[in-house]
């Protein structure tokens, strides 16, 4: 596989997680654009975000400055300091909240920022109140009107912030070129060769699928019949030699390399049967790795983390390291790993494939449940035709062809 697992850096309109909310899911007909536009709106965001993270470094950098600028000013006019022995505390708190401030945009905390914005508007008062109660002091009017202009900054920089929060739009289609769909899923005509020199392995040949929004499909057949190719291909890990994939009516073929990112990041959660998670790391730190890339901060993060933990039932475990967990629980954290952003769609590639029938099952029914209860559009990978029976819909493939489906009645 050529292309690397690269986690989003898109979709910086992520709502304030509502893992119950998945709001793509149960709208009947999504309206998504189609055309290359989709590429140049992403890249528009990612963009603008980068320019705000810059300015507000910016803003709170130059407080910094500014204040021990002023500080430095304040020893030379000992004048001052001698008249008005308190204004000399005011630069040193400055600098001390014009720090901590810069730590905020550091540490990623809104309330240093608040702090320093706050500590802002208390200088300007007192310089203001210093000024009308001492019309001599009129060189301070410079300082003041730098300030104000200052405090104007930070407020829009942290409304900014702010706002960003708050939208929960898909901001990355815009709708232009409109197609309406219920299918969350459609592939035409898939073809997957991998080029090996001497020879050409043919891992899928002219598959077509079509899945509904909310349905649980199993694929099953033997080995090497190309279940992991055509999973690989729909999660954008890998690109198809030929033929089209379409996620909620997107072309994926027309996506860039941002677009594929957000894909794989916002859109698509992938479970592997070996669980993919990073040992060196927590379970919280491996959760969040998608949640990386969102404007969540650390603290909605671990939020975020906790509760998706929750969901698969181990909220206890977010200081635990991998290692330290049986298998079945890996699988779950892999699966809280997958959920943090609130995908559409997950795909799982034979998860139960390392597990002992018991975990193996609880890992089923916490899959089946989002599939249930939150609309997961939900795909599996499988071997055991106990697993297959749990889907509405068992499709088979053989030698990369597709080779019939099997309805499952539900009692
Ligand atoms: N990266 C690769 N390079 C070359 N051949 C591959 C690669 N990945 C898969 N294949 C081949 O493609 C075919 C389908 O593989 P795969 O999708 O992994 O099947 P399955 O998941 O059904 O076992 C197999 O013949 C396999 O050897
Ligand atoms: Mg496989």
């Amino acid at each position: 596989m050529k292309s690397k697992i690269k986690i989003a850096e898109m979709d910086f309109s992520a709502p304030q997680y509502e893992i119950r909310s998945f709001n793509t899911i149960n709208k009947p007909l999504k309206t998504v654009k189609t055309s290359g536009k989709a590429k140049m709106a992403g890249m528009n965001n990612n963009r603008s975000v980068s320019i705000h993270e810059e300015i507000t470094t910016v803003l709170f950098l130059s407080l910094t400055v500014f204040a021990l600028t002023e500080m430095v000013g304040l020893f030379n006019s000992a004048i001052i300091v001698l008249e008005y022995p308190f204004s000399s505390i005011i630069p040193m708190i400055m600098v001390f909240f014009g720090i901590l401030g810069l730590l905020g945009i550091l540490t990623d905390s809104r309330i240093n920022i608040i702090i320093a914005l706050i500590a802002v508007i208390l200088e300007l008062s007192i310089l203001s109140m210093i000024l009308v109660t001492n019309p001599m002091v009129s060189f301070l009017i410079p300082t003041i009107a730098l300030q104000v202009l200052l405090i104007s900054l930070s407020f829009f920089g942290f409304m900014t912030i702010f706002r960003q929060q708050k939208t929960q739009t898909d901001r990355f289609f815009e709708p232009e070129y409109e197609r309406e769909t219920d299918l969350a899923i459609e592939i035409k005509n898939l073809t997957k060769t991998y080029d090996l020199g001497e020879v050409q392995i043919s891992a899928l040949q002219k598959f077509n699928l079509e899945i509904r929004r909310g349905d649980f499909i199993a694929i099953m057949g033997p080995s090497g019949s190309g279940k992991s190719t055509l999973l690989n291909c729909l999660g954008a890990l890998d690109r198809p030699t030929e033929g089209e994939i379409l996620i909620d009516g997107i072309n994926i073929s027309q996506l860039d390399d941002e677009g594929l990112a957000w894909l794989r990041n916002k859109k698509v959660g992938f479970i592997f049967q070996s669980y993919n998670l990073i040992t060196r790391s927590t379970v919280g730190q491996n959760v969040e790795v998608p949640a990386l890339v969102t404007p969540l901060d650390t603290h909605r993060r671990k939020k975020k983390a906790l509760r998706v933990l929750d969901d698969v039932g181990l909220g206890d475990k977010y200081y635990r390291n991998p290692n330290t967990l049986s298998g079945g629980e890996q699988q779950r954290v892999a699966i809280a790993r997958a959920l943090i952003n609130d995908p559409a769609i997950l795909l799982a590639d034979e998860p139960t494939g390392n597990l002992d029938s018991k975990s193996g099952a609880t890992v089923m029914e916490i899959l089946q449940k989002l599939n249930r209860e939150l609309h997961v559009t939900l795909i599996v990978v499988t071997h055991d035709p106990e697993v297959g029976s749990l889907a509405d819909r068992i499709y088979y493939l053989k030698d990369g062809m597709n080779a019939g489906f099997k309805d499952n009645i539900k009692i």
